[in-house]
Parts: C-alpha cells; sequence; structure tokens
C-alpha cells in the first residue's frame, strides 16, 4: 500500500512502521557479531505493541526502564530470561515486578539501589540477578542531552565503587551477581568511544574475575546512530568487531547490547497533512496537521528531520525541507514545517497533500495517540486513533 493510500485510508497524523526493516535491522545486527550476541531492543525508543511484537518475533531480548516498560514487553511476548531491568530510578513495586516475572538481571545504579533489590529480594525470598551499571566516565560525543556516560552524568557507578558493590552483592545471600552493563549515550557515531567503554568494562569484569566474582555476561548498552541529515552512521560490523576484540580473552562471557533507535528509527515515518502556508518577511511557513506532541524531538533537543512530499504534483519540482516547531509552539496546537525560501516550498495546488516526516522515533508514541504497522507488503492498523471522549478518560 502506498503512503497516500495509507493516508486516505487512516487519516493523518499517521505513524508508518516497516516490520520488514526492522527485522532486517535487527538480523543486520546480530548477524554482525561471530561469538553470539543477545540483542536487547531498548523498548524506550517506541514501545508499541507492534514494533515490540515484531523484535520479540525475531527472538531479541528487550531492555526496559520501568514497571510499565515491563508490562508491555511481557505483553509483546518477550520471553522474561531475556529482559534487562535498566533505569536510575526503580521502585521497589517495580523491582517486585521484575523479580515475579523473571527478568534476566535488573542494572543496578547505585548503591541504595543495590540496597532496596536486596531488601526486595529478601521479602519475596526470590533472589534478584545484578549488574552493576558502570559509569566509566568517557564522552560519547553526542548531544550534551543524550550523553549518560561521564561523570557528571546521574548514571551508573564509577569503578572503584562498582568493584565495592560486586563484592557486597556477591556475599548477600539474596543477590546473584550475574553481569556487568554500561551505556555512554545515543545517537553514536563514532567507534572511539565504544572502543573505550568496552575497555573499561572488559577490564572491570577481568578484575572481578581475578578477585573471584565471575560474571556471566557483559552488556554494552545501546546508541548506535543513524543518520537523520549528514551523518555517518557506524556500520554494525564495526562495533562487533570492537566488543569482540576488547572481550577476546573473555570468551566465557556472553555479550549483550541494548540498541533501541538503531532498531526502529528508519523503519518508522510520520505522515501528516499540508493545511495551510503562511510567509512572513524572514521565511515561509507550511502548516500541518501534525504538532510537537507527534513529533517533540526538534523541540526538546533541535533535531533535524528531513520532510517530503509523498506524492508530488506531476511535472513539479519535488521540495523537500526540515520539520522545526513553530515560533508559538507551546500554544498551538499545531506544529508547522518552515521551508527557507531559498529551498522553495509547497505551491498553492500542493495545500492538502501528504509529507513524510522520515526517522519517526523515539519517546513519543508510548504516550502518543496513533500508530500504524506495516509488514510483508500488507497494512495494518497497530493502534486505533484516539477519541475526543479518550482525551478526558480518568480524569475526575
Ligand atoms: C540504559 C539504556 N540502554 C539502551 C538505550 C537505548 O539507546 P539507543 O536508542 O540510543 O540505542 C538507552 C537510551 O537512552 C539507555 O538509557
Amino acid at each position: 500500500m502506498s503512503l497516500a493510500a495509507l493516508a486516505r485510508r487512516w487519516g493523518t497524523p499517521l505513524y508508518v512502521y516497516s516490520a520488514d526493516e526492522i527485522r532486517a535491522r535487527y538480523r543486520a545486527l546480530r548477524g554482525s557479531f561471530s561469538r553470539g550476541v543477545l540483542v536487547c531492543y531498548a523498548l524506550k525508543a517506541n514501545s508499541s505493541k507492534a514494533v515490540a511484537r515484531t523484535l520479540a518475533d525475531c527472538g531479541a531480548g528487550a531492555d526496559i526502564v520501568s514497571g510499565g516498560e515491563l508490562s508491555r514487553a511481557l505483553a509483546a511476548g518477550f520471553v522474561p530470561k531475556k529482559i534487562v531491568f535498566s533505569g536510575v530510578g526503580k521502585t521497589e513495586e517495580e523491582m517486585a515486578l521484575g523479580l515475579r516475572a523473571g527478568v534476566k538481571a535488573f542494572n543496578v545504579e547505585s548503591a541504595e539501589e543495590l540496597e532496596a533489590l536486596a531488601r526486595v529480594s529478601g521479602r519475596l525470598k526470590k533472589k534478584a540477578r545484578v549488574s552493576i551499571r558502570l559509569n566509566p566516565d568517557i564522552n560519547a560525543r553526542t548531544h550534551p542531552h543524550i550523553t549518560t556516560g561521564r561523570a557528571e552524568n546521574k548514571f551508573g557507578v564509577e569503578t572503584g565503587e562498582a568493584v565495592a558493590l560486586y563484592r557486597k552483592a556477591a556475599k548477600d545471600r539474596r543477590l546473584r551477581v550475574a553481569g556487568v552493563q554500561c551505556h555512554i549515550g545515543s545517537q553514536i557515531t563514532d567507534i572511539a568511544p565504544y572502543k573505550r567503554a568496552a575497555r573499561a568494562v572488559a577490564a572491570l569484569s577481568a578484575r572481578l574475575k581475578a578477585s573471584g566474582i565471575p560474571l556471566e555476561f557483559a552488556d554494552l548498552g545501546g546508541g548506535l546512530g543513524i543518520s537523520y541529515k549528514d551523518e555517518t552512521p557506524l556500520d554494525p560490523r564495526e562495533l562487533a568487531r570492537a566488543l569482540e576484540a576488547a572481550f577476546e580473552d573473555q570468551p566465557e562471557l556472553d555479550l549483550l547490547v541494548e540498541p533501541g533507535r538503531y532498531l526502529v528509527a528508519d523503519a518508522g515515518l510520520l505522515l501528516t497533512k499540508v493545511l495551510y502556508r503562511k510567509t512572513t518577511s524572514k521565511r515561509r511557513f507550511v502548516i500541518v496537521d501534525g504538532a510537537m506532541t507527534d513529533l517533540p524531538r526538534p523541540a526538546l533537543y533541535d533535531a533535524w528531520h528531513p520532510v517530503d512530499v509523498v506524492a508530488p504534483r506531476p511535472g513539479k519540482r519535488p521540495w523537500r525541507t526540515s520539520w522545526a516547531p513553530s515560533a508559538s509552539r507551546e500554544t498551538s496546537s499545531r506544529a508547522s514545517g518552515s521551508c527557507p525560501r531559498s529551498r522553495g516550498g509547497p505551491s498553492r495546488r500542493e495545500e492538502g497533500r501528504r509529507l513524510r516526516l522520515r526517522h519517526e522515533q523515539p519517546i513519543q508514541l508510548a504516550s502518543s495517540r496513533r500508530g500504524s504497522a506495516r509488514g510483508r507488503g500488507k497494512a495494518r492498523l497497530a493502534r486505533k486513533r484516539e477519541t475526543y471522549a479518550d482525551l478526558t478518560r480518568g480524569e475526575l
């Protein structure tokens, strides 16, 4: 089905995902490793059931950060033994949910969290499998808002503290030391920080083994970047080579990765319809029926998304531009794409035409209103469009 037909059938704005593309990316990443790897999909990238189920059906594991994501992961069919529970702020209630479900491990991020986990395990009489998140103080050379592996970031613990926590966990009968985890940031397009992080994790696991605390797995997090504009994404084979090289001397360790964006961002787009055009003395604007509620990344961190016309009028030069939130975005229920004059824009006749915003991705779909997934040439609706009544449901 063409994008124009999808828009006609289900209306706009509409998220469209290709299940085939998601599967292809999963296989490309997994196939890049020669020693076997568990690819745990980071649900925060898009926790919609249709997207998550596509990966669960491929055999992927899941990386979750909340009780809500745990319930979504289970509903999508992920096997609990392949679910890792990350996140700096797990509550005891969420830990209990994870323990009862039988998750593979909890990625613990602080000494107090470790104590809380031990308390919950003791109460439930169920050993929690522990993996400490290492903060290696490495700059992932990405946007500051999505850098997580520096000492000034709230994530993980530094090497000295990690060793102390492992010693404590190893002595605690309520806990079982299982692995080590490290995630230095997102949208990484440079292999150097990955190599440094992998070496730091490998050094820590070797040191633990030498002191009588052998680990089962090393989890190197997510972060693989994609190309939004002119970035050159990392080839997953390069990542695999770097990780395998770092752990060459520790063949007994299982490797894990937790990609989110890499698996789904290029598989999705947001279809919108042009409503109006307007021009100021400085710029030309295109008002569409999608808003920052549907695509918040540009407003959150100046992210750039290419926009193009789904079916340009015959004989008309197709135009391309990028998406930017409108100046009055906080109060507007509509967002606008802004087209620099020099790059053209839709003609009067293109009003009502559909635009597609590529790399529709993270974070918002879980809390957003619409969704659609596509696979094997057939399209199906993955989520019903919300009604006005849905908007106030649950409000007292
Ligand atoms: C712990 C953890 N793992 C994995 C991911 C996924 O990252 P990405 O979508 O960049 O692959 C994130 C993202 O923030 C994360 O915090």
